[in-house]
């Protein structure tokens, strides 16, 4: 077998640790955006469960606090910082944050994001333009404010949630699914220029996820399907059931590991098999 030398490569090789060293997150700082409730909540616990220093960000103060307190004791530390992804500042300021607290940042996961439901001639300016503020345009600001303190320590790991949306469209939301696909953009176009400063960037691509953001929208979903929606989801996917939260989080805690030392670039599907699946079965 040939030997990989780590001098000067940009994603050093990690075949030599044991698989424990290999999912340990011991030491790490991770910044997780959206993290009150839903998918960003469920990573929050998986992250710190596997040792990492956490800064937990989210616009609704009271709700991130209450997630916070509700983790399990452990050594490793987490804070708790109320910001507005949307706002290139206010991610600058997290950054900073998480230097102050824990003097370095090794990963950070954009999953802070509005999940609309409304047809394309009901879409108002005002109305598009948050959905792409927050999804599209907060996920670079945070991709850029990590990225730089990355580069100067030479390296780290941008973990973006888009969507199974990304990958194919669906009926009334068309700012959402236009988000996605760019965020799935934003994520390959990172990967290619950031890779030569030890940086990956990845996405990854939840199918319908039952979190409350999903819930808010089950009449108007329900009425997509012309039923019950959860019921519909669960015979449409292979997976039988539809997603829930903690299912997206194991993949984050994988591709935060160094598991995935050679995965960068790419949107990993966890959909229970929506996309690739055929309805034809
Ligand atoms: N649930 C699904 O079916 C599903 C499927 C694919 C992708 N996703 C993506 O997963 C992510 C989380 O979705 P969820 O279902 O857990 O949603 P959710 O609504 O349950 O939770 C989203 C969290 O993000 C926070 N947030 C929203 N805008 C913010 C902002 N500007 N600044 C800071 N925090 C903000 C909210 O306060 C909330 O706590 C989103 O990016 C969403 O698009 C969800």
């Amino acid at each position: 077998m040939t030997q990989v030398t780590n001098e000067k490569v940009a994603f050093p090789s990690v075949a030599n640790k044991t698989i424990s060293e290999l999912i340990s997150l011991e030491n790490r700082v991770i910044v997780v955006t959206g993290a009150a409730r839903g998918i960003g909540q469920a990573i929050v616990r998986r992250l710190h469960e596997a040792g990492a220093a956490i800064v937990a960000v989210d616009r609704k103060t009271e709700q991130l606090e209450a997630t916070v307190a509700e983790l399990p004791e452990s050594k490793a530390r987490i804070v708790a910082v109320t910001a507005d992804v949307s706002q290139s500042t206010q991610a600058e300021m997290v950054a900073e944050r998480a230097m102050r607290e824990f003097g370095k940042l090794d990963v950070w996961v954009n999953d802070a994001g509005l999940l609309p439901i409304r047809a394309a001639f009901e879409v108002t300016d005002e109305e598009w333009q948050r959905i792409i503020d927050t999804n599209l345009t907060g996920t670079f600001y945070g991709c850029r404010a990590a990225g730089r303190l990355m580069k100067d320590q030479g390296g780290g790991v941008i973990i973006n949630i888009a969507s199974s949306l990304a990958f194919h469209g669906v009926s009334e939301q068309p700012h959402y699914v236009a988000s996605k696909w760019g965020v799935r953009g934003l994520t390959a176009a990172l990967a290619s220029e950031w890779g030569k400063y030890g940086i990956r960037v990845v996405a990854v691509g939840p199918g319908l996820t039952d979190t409350p953001g999903v819930e808010a929208n089950m009449t108007d979903l329900n009425r997509m399907q012309g039923g019950d929606a959860r019921n519909a989801t669960a015979k449409f996917y292979p997976a039988g059931r539809m997603g829930e939260p903690d299912d997206i989080a194991r993949m984050v805690l994988v591709l935060a590991s160094d598991l995935a030392a050679f995965v960068t670039g790419a949107e990993i599907l966890v959909d229970g098999g929506e996309v690739y699946s055929s309805p034809a079965g």
